[in-house]
């Protein structure tokens, strides 16, 4: 039976892969508690201990705006991390796979990004993703990086999505960014197609490499907001809410720059897993329906 273990269950995906990765095998999930991914001596010893065949990392620094103050951190947990991962994992001839970030690119592209795109991250949190990225690939044969982009979920930690209903719950009027563009992406679907490619990756080992994945269609913040209202009002979700204003990123100033445009092309792994992404829409409102039956 194929042992997996999978660093990060607390976070958005990691929750959603703790389901979904039960179709390839034991699954062995471990938080910040049993291995903290700042002290990378641990990493190895872990890895050894367990001797997994597959190693699935959803954990990272994700804090894009704190990581300017805490370069360090960042670049512990998102670089040299990932880095001891694919060290222990090459050891012990395990696949690594790796999750990554559009925040490589620098947003300047007005097509979707292909995989072979010239990468200019813009801060610290990119450019420590795209050490991780290096790290992963220097060291480790079998090894899958997945690049993905704007992720919202119902389990795990908190993301625009949920921020958005919280704050429609408390007002009638919100302004939100209309300027920069990408493809809003349910954790879940991020997770199912990191199982797909797993699984495919266990016969045909010319899988390996860097993959994007997102769901199909491109939206802006402020569509993304607008669509979240009007989704969670016909699930019968508590809001206030009765006007958003699109604004643009220079009248929101945050502590570092986001890339304006944000679109990873998904050719290369729809080709792979001979299934198209499902439309950002549709998964809004399985997201929305998953939740609300949380609560
Ligand atoms: N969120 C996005 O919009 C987005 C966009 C593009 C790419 N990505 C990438 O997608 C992947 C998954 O993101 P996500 O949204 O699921 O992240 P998330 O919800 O913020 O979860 C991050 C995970 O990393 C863990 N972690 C952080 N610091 C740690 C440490 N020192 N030791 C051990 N674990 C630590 C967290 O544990 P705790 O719960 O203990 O903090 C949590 O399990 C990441 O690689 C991220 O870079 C995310």
């Amino acid at each position: 039976m194929t042992k997996i273990l999978l660093i990060g269950i607390t976070g958005q995906v990691g929750q959603e892969l703790q389901r979904t990765l039960t179709s390839l095998g034991e699954v062995i999930g471990v938080g910040r508690q049993e291995l903290d991914l700042s002290q990378s001596e641990k990493i190895h010893q872990l890895i050894s201990e367990i001797k997994p065949d597959v190693i699935v990392n959803a954990a990272a620094y994700t804090a894009v705006d704190k990581a300017e103050s805490e370069p360090d951190l960042a670049m512990a947990i998102n670089a040299s991390a990932p880095k001891e991962m694919a060290l222990a994992a090459q050891e012990i001839g395990a696949t690594l796979l790796h999750i990554s970030t559009d925040y490589v690119f620098n947003g300047k592209s007005h097509t979707p990004y292909l995989e072979t795109d010239q990468t200019d991250p813009l801060g610290v949190y990119g450019k420590s993703k795209l050490l991780g990225e290096v790290g992963v690939r220097e060291n480790c044969d079998r090894h899958i990086i997945l690049r993905t982009a704007w992720v919202y979920g119902a389990r795990g930690h908190g993301n625009f999505v949920k921020t958005m209903l919280r704050l429609g719950a408390e007002r009638t009027e919100l302004k939100v960014v209309a300027d920069q563009i990408g493809s809003p992406t349910w954790s879940y679907d991020i997770a199912t197609a990191i199982t797909q490619l797993l699984t495919k990756s266990r016969d045909d080992s010319d899988i390996n490499g860097i993959y994007h994945f997102t769901n199909s269609g491109v939206a802006s913040w402020y569509d993304l907001a607008v669509a979240s209202f009007a989704e969670a009002r016909k699930l019968g979700f508590p809001l206030k809410i009765e006007q958003v204003l699109p604004i643009t990123t220079a009248e929101f100033p945050t502590p570092t720059d986001r890339p304006a445009y944000s679109v990873l092309s998904k050719t290369k792994i729809t080709a792979v897993l001979n299934n198209y992404p499902p439309n950002w829409s549709d998964s809004l409102r399985k997201m929305l329906k998953d939740w609300k039956n949380m609560t």
